[in-house]
């Protein structure tokens, strides 16, 4: 190492430390290893300690630093090395005699445990550990420390904060070990569900605005969970994030997007709707996603498809509106007849999925699926691509609106909100320090600031900010509304899906404003000069078509 290097890092204060190790590990992937592998075995060479029950929830608790020890531990993939320490933790509630009040210090710091614990067993899941009996031991041990902690709370009247962990590790315990038998327990909600809150408002219902995907006759604002992949949004309880989809559900947002790996999205929406009486949850529109990253582990056969979608509508616990497919590779060809085998199931169990949809399929393959479904089963059969579009990425104006319009598909459209950067918190303020701790940026912001940077420079964001809210002025709406009315308007575009971080923001009251403006001509060519024309081409010469950020 280079001796001035070695005296800098010795010097550098923390937080300057930290955002030029951000700065380091998301420039390079191989630094990214070197870091990881680096900590692991310094984090193996020291492995936490074993608080009492006092020492953990005392009279001077220490759960906090615990917790961020067992943090460093499954983000350092040491997920299964975490569990253990999960269950100590767990276990340490009954035996401490630990009390908390609702949204109290430590209420709030055992929903972000819970939290916790369900992104460690994700990464668990996503690393297809092999069914050792350790493993079981491990999941099993929290499973038990969870269900105590649950007797333990009822028996004191504490609501119990670890549902949402609960219904990840059973999740766990099923795919990894189908053989373990688990008891199922009802969600008690403590306030339970209002079941007349959940009655729709029929006047705001009124003024949505729908369309048809195929069967389904959807709101056109969908509700997006990719915010419940990970606690850097935030972390709710299981009770405070049902309410906000019981507000959702009321004024209507009825359409809801998730996928087989945001976190525990399905599981948390599949115990909502369940709850919902039977004429409600009817009416509730679940599309989920089915996202093949890598070439698959078993053969593409009918039976391998079946499976996928079992997978789904078990985590859901009932059927899967729309399911939205993502395909890795368009040179492995077996997304051609996944798609025609998806179609199939639709006809042949529609107690299970309703209806077929793409995920970031560039307009090329759009197309040749869109051909080869009407070859094979003489029908388009699916209904949607789900994309990135916004007045900072207009590729799809290049080719895709084309594609769509020819052969009837709807474009469900993510980023439209530029990930809350379209909105009046950012009119006049500093381009953020992407690196820096102070900063407190969510993942979407993270995603969509490199977005801003490849359309074009902070300050013609901020003449784009300045536009969105002179517009808004003059129709008495919000600058997001703007930004999502433009979206809305372009042609094949279905519906925008609305990031939701559910139990912590739903900026509903706001969204539902979009459906009361109408953009005149002046407006539209105002924003136009943004998004389209030269931009959108550059856009799509410089990343390439929709989706291809997916395909690198
Ligand atoms: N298929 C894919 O590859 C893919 C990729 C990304 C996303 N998606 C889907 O699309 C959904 C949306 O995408 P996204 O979350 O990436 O981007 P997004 O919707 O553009 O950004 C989400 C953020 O926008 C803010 N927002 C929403 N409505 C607002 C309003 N009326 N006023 C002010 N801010 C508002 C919220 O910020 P606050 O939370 O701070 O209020 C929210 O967290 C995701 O949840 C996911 O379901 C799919």
């Amino acid at each position: 190492m280079n001796m001035m290097d070695d005296v800098l890092i010795s010097q550098l204060p923390p937080d300057i430390l930290k955002s030029s190790l951000r700065a380091l590990v998301s420039q390079n992937a191989s630094s990214q290893k070197v870091f990881v592998e680096h900590v692991r075995i310094l984090l193996r060479a020291s492995l936490p300690a074993y608080p009492s029950p006092s020492e953990l929830f005392g009279s001077r608790p220490c759960y906090t630093q615990f917790l961020a020890s067992i943090r460093c531990l499954f983000t350092s993939k040491m997920a299964i090395e975490s569990l253990p320490y999960f269950t100590h933790f767990l276990s340490c509630i009954p035996l401490a005699q630990t009390q908390w009040q609702p949204n109290d210090k430590l209420e709030l710091a055992l929903e972000e445990a819970c939290g916790d614990i369900v992104q460690a067993i994700q990464a668990l899941k996503e690393l297809r550990s092999t069914p050792t009996e350790q493993l079981r031991e491990c999941l099993l041990s929290l499973n038990s420390s969870i269900n105590n902690c649950d007797v333990y709370s009822v028996s004191n009247n504490l609501q119990f904060p670890f549902v949402r962990a609960r219904l990840q590790v059973d999740d766990a315990l099923h795919l990894i070990f189908p053989d373990a038998r688990l008891h199922h327990y009802p969600i008690d909600h403590g306030m339970k569900l209002n079941k007349r809150g959940v009655n729709p408002d029929i006047a705001t219902y009124a003024n949505l605005e729908h369309v048809e995907l195929g069967p389904l006759k959807v709101p056109r604002i969908f509700n997006g969970l990719w915010q419940l992949s990970s606690p850097a949004w935030g972390t709710a309880s299981i009770y405070k994030q049902h309410m906000d989809f019981e507000q959702l559900i009321r004024i209507g947002f009825v359409a809801t997007d998730m996928a087989d790996h945001y976190g525990d999205a399905e599981l948390v929406y599949g115990s909502f709707r369940n709850q919902l009486p039977l004429e409600i949850g009817a009416n509730v529109i679940a599309c989920s996603k089915w996202c093949v990253f890598g070439p698959p582990a078993k053969p593409v056969t009918p039976d391998f498809v079946m499976e996928a979608v079992l997978e789904r509508s078990r985590r859901l616990g009932g059927r899967v509106e729309l399911l939205q497919f993502h395909w890795y590779d368009y040179e492995a060809k077996d997304y051609l007849r996944t798609l025609v085998e998806l179609v199939k199931i639709t006809k042949s169990h529609p107690h299970l999925v309703t209806a077929i949809g793409l995920c970031n399929f560039d307009s090329h393959h759009t197309e040749e699926v869109c051909q080869y479904l009407l070859r094979e089963i003489n029908e388009v059969g699916i209904v949607s691509n789900q994309i990135q579009y916004s007045l900072i990425d207009s590729r799809p104006t290049i080719k895709m609106e084309a594609v769509c319009q020819k052969y009837g598909v709807k474009l469900l459209t993510y980023g439209s909100f530029c990930g809350g950067f379209f909105s009046d918190k950012w009119l006049d303020a500093d381009a953020p320090n992407i690196y820096s701790e102070k900063a407190q940026l969510t993942p979407s912001q993270r995603k969509y600031f490199d977005m801003i940077n490849n359309w074009g420079s902070w300050d013609d964001f901020h003449a784009l900010l300045r536009t969105l809210k002179r517009i808004a002025i003059k129709h008495n709406v919000d600058l997001a509304n703007v930004a999502a009315r433009w979206v809305l308007n372009r042609p094949s575009v279905g519906a925008v899906i609305a990031g939701t971080r559910a139990g912590i923001s739903n900026n509903s009251e706001s969204n539902l404003k979009t459906f009361s403006l109408t953009l005149d001509a002046e407006d539209t060519n105002q924003l136009d000069e943004y998004a389209l024309g030269n931009r959108a081409q550059m856009l799509y010469n410089k990343i390439g078509d929709c989706g291809s950020e997916y395909r690198q």
